[in-house]
């Protein structure tokens, strides 16, 4: 069943129902050794799936839970493989959407639940996204993207349609398991801010060299069904590129989309981010200029190089500086 978040909406399945989740990764055409997260209604659930819970996951469970904070922790015998692609840790979240944890608390265990997204394509915000793409009603139903080629993918069972996604992009993924913990994902909850919370606050550094760090991190992802170029400068500099090269395409009859936010209205850039997207696939568009956001550090900036990961990867790392 799709449900909302505070961040996208999920596809949840029992987490402990190894053959619930098998169908979750089978309606996304999700890789196999890509983990799930999986989601809580209240923090002592926590012991459900790890045997150890260590003092700085409490540190951020008590600041940033319920909310868009997902902590990677040892997984307990019980959690099934399929659950965690295989590893032996688990990635954990008690999201801060009052439906998302009702849902929870009525299914009565831990839900695992990636993006509600076949995999690769921008993650839905709200619940028409996902209708979209997935149909509902079970085998034979698949959306536009749903099928993918592969006959008998299905859609899925239902979908629980409540509000948009307040935040718009994913959940921060943090890596409890090494030292210091490692973001692996950035997101709304900054690297800075939990440096903070766990008293490091000096070493602190957003921490992308591109490399994948997560399992989920190193497929293209995120990507519109139209070729995307950021470009990245000044932001005059930035406007008069994208009118150049959107008169340029358009001359040798392309159709050009614009993605351009006010270059630090992070929080509106992050809420509209994957709906632009689809509203350009949607538009007919075969190319989509895109306009870096400003860089800032700290923890406001944080959201704001969260989005860009997107934006980078949307676009397959193709890039025009200015
Ligand atoms: O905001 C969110 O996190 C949303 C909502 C539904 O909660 N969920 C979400 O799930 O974005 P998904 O599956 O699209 O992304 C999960 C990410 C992937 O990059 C995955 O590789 C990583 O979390 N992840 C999950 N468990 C992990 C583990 N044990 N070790 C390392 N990375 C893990
Ligand atoms: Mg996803």
């Amino acid at each position: 069943m799709a449900f909302p978040t505070e961040t996208v909406y999920g596809l949840g399945a029992d987490a402990f129902n190894a053959d619930a989740v098998r169908r979750v990764y089978a309606a996304k055409g999700r890789p196999a050794d890509n983990p799930s997260i999986v989601h809580i209604a209240r923090a002592s659930d926590l012991g459900l799936l790890t045997p150890r819970v260590a003092p700085d996951v409490v540190r951020l469970a008590d600041a940033f839970w319920p909310g868009p904070l997902t902590m990677i922790v040892e997984k307990r015998a019980e959690v099934p493989d399929v659950t965690t692609g295989g590893l032996p840790s688990v990635g954990v979240r008690l999201p801060d959407s009052e439906i998302a944890r009702a849902l929870i608390r009525a299914a009565g265990t831990p839900v695992a639940a990636p993006s509600a997204n076949p995999s690769g394509r921008p993650s839905p915000t709200t619940a028409e996204h996902v209708l979209a793409d997935f149909g509902v009603g079970g085998p034979g139903k698949p959306g536009p993207y749903g099928g993918k080629g592969k006959p008998g993918q299905s859609g899925v069972d239902a979908i629980l349609a409540g509000p948009d996604c307040r935040i718009g992009i994913e959940s921060t993924v943090v890596d409890m398991t090494v030292t210091p913990p490692q973001v692996l994902r950035p997101g709304f909850v900054t690297a800075y801010e939990i440096a903070c919370v766990l008293g490091d606050a000096e070493n602190a550094k957003p921490d992308d060299d591109g490399a994948p760090k997560s399992p989920g991190m190193k497929y293209r992802h995120y990507a519109p069904e139209a070729e995307m170029v950021v470009i990245e400068g000044p932001r005059a500099k930035v406007e008069s590129e994208i009118a150049r090269l959107k008169s340029l395409n358009e001359g040798i009859g392309r159709r050009v989309g614009v993605l351009l936010f006010e270059e630090s209205d992070y929080v509106t850039a992050a809420h509209e981010f994957y709906a632009r997207l689809r509203a350009l696939d949607a538009s007919g568009a075969d190319l989509i200029l895109a306009g870096a956001l400003a860089a800032a550090d700290g923890a406001a900036g944080g959201l704001g190089f969260a989005v860009m990961n997107r934006m980078m990867r949307a676009a397959g790392h193709n890039i025009v500086q200015v």
